[in-house]
């Protein structure tokens, strides 16, 4: 049995503690919300535990379909066991359909269905408020390189599709979403991070109302019950 020792890291909505095994950490995730790089700030009751089991359902999920990830075993409502890696400074974010970010940089609407998904990187660094860029741009920073750009790139395809295709029979509709990716110490690509409703964008198939983070960023009200909701989806198919 591992046992949990000093924290490593505290981010904006999970802590990161070291175990009796330098291969493994803990991850205890936080009720607490930001937005717009921590400028918007608050609590969603409930949240840490929603997450956490909602990504480590999705990640075994996700490790079934061909994705591998950090995921080790669930300990506690708010902990899990994960892989240690070294994360690699890279937000990939796919979309399926135009909100949020994209809707504003490019002048559209939310709701244009694309013919085929998206990708883009952004330079995980919150001092210069994780900045857009190419893969050019992150082989000329070192971030990652062309290799492990070319895996991460087909790991984020292969989530869609398996994700796509799972919240489709919950009703819901999988706008777009945020992984990160990190290397374990045999240089390993997996994925990492968490898959919540913090990191996609979920909208119910019949109404379109928002199951997600936009609740809270965009004071739509109902926020803590989004969530519940989006969890009750789940655990009715996984
Ligand atoms: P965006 O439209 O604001 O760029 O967001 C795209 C997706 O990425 C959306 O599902 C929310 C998620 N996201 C994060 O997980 N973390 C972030 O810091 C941001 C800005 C977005």
């Amino acid at each position: 049995m591992v046992e949990k020792k000093e924290q490593l890291y505290e981010g904006k909505a999970k802590k990161v503690y070291k175990t009796s095994d330098p291969a493994l950490l803990i991850v205890d995730y936080k009720d607490d919300a930001t937005a717009f790089n921590g400028l918007k700030k608050g609590t969603i009751s409930g949240k840490g535990v929603i997450n956490n089991q909602m990504s480590n359902r999705l990640m075994e999920f996700l490790e079934k379909n061909g994705v591998p990830t950090h995921f080790v075993q669930e300990l506690s409502p708010r902990e899990t066991l994960v892989k240690k890696v070294s994360i690699v400074p890279l937000e990939v974010i796919i979309r399926n359909i135009s909100a949020g970010s994209f809707a504003k940089r490019y002048g559209v609407e939310e709701g244009i269905v694309f013919q085929q998904p998206t990708i883009e990187f952004s330079y995980k660094n919150d001092e210069l408020g994780d900045p857009l860029l190419n893969h050019y741009h992150a082989l000329a920073l070192g971030l990652a390189t062309q290799a492990e750009i070319d895996t991460i790139t087909a790991y984020a395809f292969r989530v869609n599709e398996v994700l796509k295709a799972f919240w489709k029979s919950c009703g819901v509709t999988l706008v777009d979403f945020k992984l990160e990716f990190g290397r374990l110490e045999d240089g390993t690509i997996v994925l990492a991070d968490e898959i919540s409703p913090d990191t996609c964008r979920l909208w119910d198939m019949e109404t379109g109302e928002k199951l997600d983070k936009d609740r809270f960023r965009r004071d739509l009200g109902g926020v803590e019950e989004a969530y519940v909701e989006i969890r009750r989806r789940l655990e009715e198919k996984l």
